[in-house]
């Protein structure tokens, strides 16, 4: 299994978000994590389809666009048409999840559905076999710098369980918190993609912080390797 480091721009200063974007990808970064918030859904407002859209264009990594969104299924077409490659939908915000992932793959992106901390994996039982990631989220939705919540290595591995009962090997994405101390236990738990704002941008070397990022997830791998090869 591959660990892949996602920076979130969140944590990115926008007044040069195109050389942060491009420190990162020189620093080894796997994807770029754009946080998208609504001021709905969750308390706090950032960036929508235009900045997704210059983004794209300034970097040749895939975009991995989280919506904190209310009634994420009216955007996904917007969001695919500026440049999204992953997109992941919050569970607490669509009622018809099964059909708003069957969009997303329709619309040749990857289709991810993220969990809030006070949502249970269980809501995952009856599509775990069409999604092509899970985003686990490790603090509340809405703001970086937070606090990672302990209670996530046991979700992240109920989560690898049902992915592995559901025969799919679908990613793991934790967001949230995530630094050198706890990269090597998210990934022992199942995680396979850590998203990281404040850890990478907020570090005075962020391809040294990525760097070591990978390293300490790494580290937490079982020999046998948990999932995919
Ligand atoms: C929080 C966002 C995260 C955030 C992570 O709502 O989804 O992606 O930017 O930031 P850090 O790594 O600082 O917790
Ligand atoms: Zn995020």
């Amino acid at each position: 299994m591959r660990i892949r480091i996602a920076p979130s721009i969140l944590a990115a200063d926008f007044s040069a978000l195109g050389e942060e974007i491009a420190t990162a990808e020189k620093g080894g970064a796997d994807l770029i994590h754009v946080d998208v918030m609504d001021g709905h859904f969750v308390p706090n407002i950032t960036i929508g389809p235009p900045v997704v859209r210059a983004i794209k264009r300034v970097t040749s990594l895939p975009l991995d666009v989280h919506l904190m969104i209310a009634d994420p299924a009216r955007y996904l077409t917007t969001f695919a048409d500026a440049g999204a490659d992953f997109l992941s939908v919050h569970v607490e915000a669509t009622p018809h999840l099964h059909r708003t992932l069957t969009e997303i793959k329709e619309l040749g992106v990857q289709a991810g559905v993220a969990l809030n901390p006070s949502t249970s994996e269980s809501v995952l039982n009856e599509i775990a076999t069409e999604v092509d990631f899970i985003l686990v989220m490790s603090v509340n939705p809405g703001f970086g710098g937070q606090k990672f919540i302990p209670r996530t290595l046991t979700k992240i591995a109920a989560i690898h369980d049902i992915l592995e009962k559901a025969k799919n090997e679908a990613s793991i994405e934790v967001d949230g918190g995530i630094s050198q101390s706890n990269a090597g236990d998210v990934v022992a738990a199942g995680a396979d993609i850590l998203v990281a704002g404040s850890a990478i941008f907020g570090s005075p070397d962020p391809s040294q912080a990525i760097e070591m990022l990978r390293m300490e997830g790494n580290a937490g791998l079982p020999a046998t390797g948990r999932k995919k090869a």
